[in-house]
């Protein structure tokens, strides 16, 4: 299957709000039958519980940080058992922005993705490069390395990995791109990792998206013809006629 996440980020801000997302939401999803591909909403926690409620039945729901603990005096935190008993089935984690506003690093995100996989929920791990160039594979592949040194071969097909260039997301940098060449080179760099660690086999169930300034217009180009399973989607999420358009584009 391949995958569409929405990253709603930290909008929606009112129940009026909401509900007008919701029922757009549901309208452009009408009978819409996308047979290859897993669409994932990512909402803010406070709007978990009404996003599965109204469209759990159509779409996955997904959070969008975890603290690694499942209970106790962690003030303000949402727990892995909270997401997964209010529906939710994913988690975004290691993503650049908890990493620049929240100080996470990876030996956070690796407790956090540990404490997803026991609980059952599916971490999508963000990895990717501040700037654009030479280095920009070793970063990779040392967030991967640390990030996933204590998921083992039964584990790994319960994880997505997510390449991110973090000067690529909309909000960063506006208008910069990868080449559908660069998202090519990054996905066999991740798959490299992940046949030395895992074997080939196993290798192959992990399913690899790209995030940053996808929209309908250069999806096809960026997320499909580089080979990637889906993409992670944040500004274009907001707009769920576009964001259903990516995601008719990627069932292709
Ligand atoms: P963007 O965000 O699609 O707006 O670039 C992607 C993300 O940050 O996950």
């Amino acid at each position: 299957m391949k995958l569409v996440v929405g990253n709603l980020k930290m909008n929606i801000l009112s129940p009026v709000e909401r509900e007008r997302y919701l029922g757009l939401f549901k309208k452009e999803l009408g009978r819409k039958k996308l047979e290859k591909t897993e669409i994932v909403l990512c909402p803010p926690p406070i709007h978990l519980e009404s996003f599965f409620k109204t469209l759990g039945k159509k779409v996955r729901i997904g959070a969008l940080n975890i603290f690694w603990e499942r209970q106790g005096s962690f003030t303000g935190e949402v727990s892995p058992a909270m997401v997964k008993n209010f529906g939710g089935e994913y988690v975004v984690l290691g993503h650049s922005e908890r990493r620049r506003y929240f100080c996470e690093n990876d030996q956070d995100v690796s407790l956090k993705i540990v404490a997803a996989l026991k609980e059952g929920l599916s971490p999508i791990l963000c990895v990717g490069d501040k700037e654009q160039g030479l280095k920009s594979a070793s970063v990779v592949v040392s967030q991967l390395k640390n990030c996933l040194d204590k998921v083992n071969n039964m584990r790994i097909e319960n994880v997505v990995i997510c390449y991110e260039p973090v000067w690529a997301i909309s909000s960063n940098n506006p208008g910069r791109l990868p080449t559908s060449n660069d998202v090519m080179s990054a996905r066999l760099t991740i798959k490299k990792f992940l046949v030395e660690k895992y074997g080939a086999k196993t290798a192959d169930k992990v399913r690899i998206i790209y995030g940053g300034s996808v929209d309908a217009k250069n999806v096809r180009e960026i997320c499909v013809d580089s080979g990637m399973d889906g993409a992670l989607v944040g500004r274009e999420s907001l707009e769920p006629y576009e964001f259903v358009k990516i995601a008719e584009i990627i069932n292709r």
